[in-house]
């Protein structure tokens, strides 16, 4: 290797390292962060005002309000009357794409420009000079830590770092093949049942009033996290989950617990665990997506934290949501090679399939997570050897964005398109990789609940629906329904398996 490229790499690790200092002798600099300008924000929705509405059903006239955020309270449209059964206007809105549903002042995406901001920081310097367990701070308390309380965050994170037995013990009872993210829920719902003195539930409505009991179960979920994830990682294995290291950093301490076996000396990779690190900063929080939604959404019943971040946790399952670094790899595993894009380009433009990593709810331009995590490839890519299905994704990438069908749909690479190769280049395979997601995620999650624990807002989430069913019919005694023939419905064949068939053969079956 020539100096130059030595030195030129050397400078792309200083750079990657960043503010965060893994160990002690890892010699790394602290990064300074120059200021950002103070811009003005322009007026969400053009602000403030008032909206008339004429109902041409009956002529009437309503003022309505327009509030600073440029929305309308949907409760003002209620008003609205034209007789029938007495029901006011309501809006219409599956998959919530133009409904606000919180206050929120945690982050902020331009999805047309491609920002996203924590607590009002870009996205790409928090990537860059600050590290996961400062970012999680600034997340969940609104501002970035001083040394102080940054140590005394890291120890109490580091202090609640080990799973308790009963955990393991739910983990062990399932099936070893068992999916690494069904794993993540059972511990999650095992915590909860471990730790009834905080659920609502059983020790009263108001515990998470208690700023203690908030801050206990915030670092309780962060700080275990990465040990459950290892649980999960390490059932399939069949190896055994390494005690937390409390002297090491949160992304070393977790290769740690994965890597470490019973070497107590053992150090991770510190370029590897930093590529690890920013990936956790840009996969921490995400505003309202559907699993952060879906933790709302479940607190909002004032079930157990625990409980509410499974919840939020199995929507992060889906493949349209955190599943889809998964489905990503899978499917450039199925293209395989350059020559054949443009045939599967052809199906996706026919409908014929999806093409997973690319498109987003929100961001109409590039996913600014995704332009750093193509960095970070490259640098672990350096430590552990290029990936060829990269140069399968970059090709993908150039002719769908030169292809009419993704352009005229703004359709652009999201978080996911490059972060399994990330992933599969550090060693995990493809079922963990939404366990990766889930992992820093949680910090989002948790930033949200204690927000919205103090909102005078917050209401049990309950949406409407506009009833499409029969209206009103008397019960039918048997022998006068319809054949079931007539029925557009009814259940469809379930057949016996022929394991069914060979117990119920035998003699005293039933
Ligand atoms: C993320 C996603 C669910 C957003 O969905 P949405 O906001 O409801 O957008 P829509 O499904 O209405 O998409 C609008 C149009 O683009 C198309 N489209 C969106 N994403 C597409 C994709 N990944 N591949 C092919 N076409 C896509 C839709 O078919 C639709 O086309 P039409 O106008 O001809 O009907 C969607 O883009 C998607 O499924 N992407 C792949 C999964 C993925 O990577 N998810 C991770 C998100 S971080």
């Amino acid at each position: 290797m020539s100096q130059a490229t030595t030195q030129g790499r050397l400078a792309a690790l200083q750079r990657h390292l960043g503010a965060i200092q893994f160990s002690e002798d890892s010699g790394v600099e602290i990064a300074t962060t120059k200021a950002v300008s103070k811009e003005q924000r322009p007026a969400p929705g053009g602000g403030p005002g008032s909206l008339t509405i004429i109902d041409n059903r009956t002529g009437k006239k309503y003022d309505i309000k327009i509030d600073e955020f440029g929305t309308i309270p949907a409760n003002s449209l209620k008003k609205i009357k034209a007789g029938g059964d007495g029901v006011g206007l309501r809006t219409y809105d599956p998959g919530y794409v133009n409904t606000s549903a919180v206050k929120s002042a945690i982050s902020f995406i331009d999805g047309d420009k491609g920002i996203l901001r924590y607590r009002g920081y870009p996205i790409e310097q928090l990537a860059d000079k600050s590290h996961f367990t400062e970012v999680a701070y600034l997340l969940v308390y609104g501002e970035l830590p001083d040394a102080r309380e940054l140590a005394r965050w890291d120890e109490a994170l580091m202090r609640h770092s080990a799973v308790p037995d009963a955990v393991e013990r739910a983990v062990a009872a399932l099936p070893h093949d068992a999916h690494f993210m069904g794993i993540v829920l059972t511990a999650l719902n095992a915590l909860s049942t471990v730790h009834p003195e905080q659920n609502p539930a059983l020790a009263g409505q108001n515990i998470y009033l208690s700023k203690e009991i908030q801050d206990k179960q915030i670092v309780r979920l962060i700080g275990k996290m990465p040990a459950i994830a290892a649980l999960a990682y390490h059932r399939a294995s069949g190896r055994n989950v390494s005690a937390p290291n409390q002297r090491l950093s949160y992304a070393e301490n977790f290769l740690y617990m994965l890597d470490a076996a019973s070497k107590p000396g053992y150090k991770p990779n510190p370029r590897l665990a930093r590529a690890l690190d920013i990936m956790f900063t840009l996969h921490a929080e995400h505003e309202m997506n559907c699993s952060t939604a879906a933790a709302r959404h479940l607190a909002s019943s004032g079930v157990d934290v625990y409980t509410a971040i499974a919840g939020a946790v199995g929507a992060l399952y889906g493949p349209l949501h955190g599943g889809a670094n998964e489905a990503v790899l899978r499917m450039l595993e199925r293209i395989g090679s350059v020559d054949r894009i443009d045939a599967f380009l052809e199906g996706v433009k026919a409908k014929k399939e999806k093409m997973f990593g690319f498109g987003h709810r929100v961001y109409k331009n590039f996913d600014p997570r995704a332009k750093i995590i193509r960095e970070v490839a490259e640098e672990v890519f350096e430590i552990q050897g290029r990936d060829p299905l990269i140069d399968v994704a970059v090709e993908l990438e150039k002719r769908a964005r030169s292809d009419d069908y993704f352009v005229s749909r703004n359709l652009y690479p999201n978080v996911d398109f490059y972060s399994g190769l990330v992933y599969r280049a550090m060693g995990f395979p493809p079922q963990f990789f939404t366990v990766l997601f889930a992992l820093p995620r949680v910090t989002g999650y948790l930033a949200h609940w204690r927000e919205q624990l103090t909102d005078p807002d917050v209401k049990i989430a309950r949406p409407q629906q506009n009833y499409t069913g029969v209206w009103l019919r008397d019960y039918a005694p048997m022998p006068q329904r319809q054949p079931l023939t007539e029925l557009k419905e009814t259940l469809g064949a379930v057949p016996p398996s022929n394991a069914y068939r060979r117990r119920v053969a035998g003699v005293n079956w039933a």
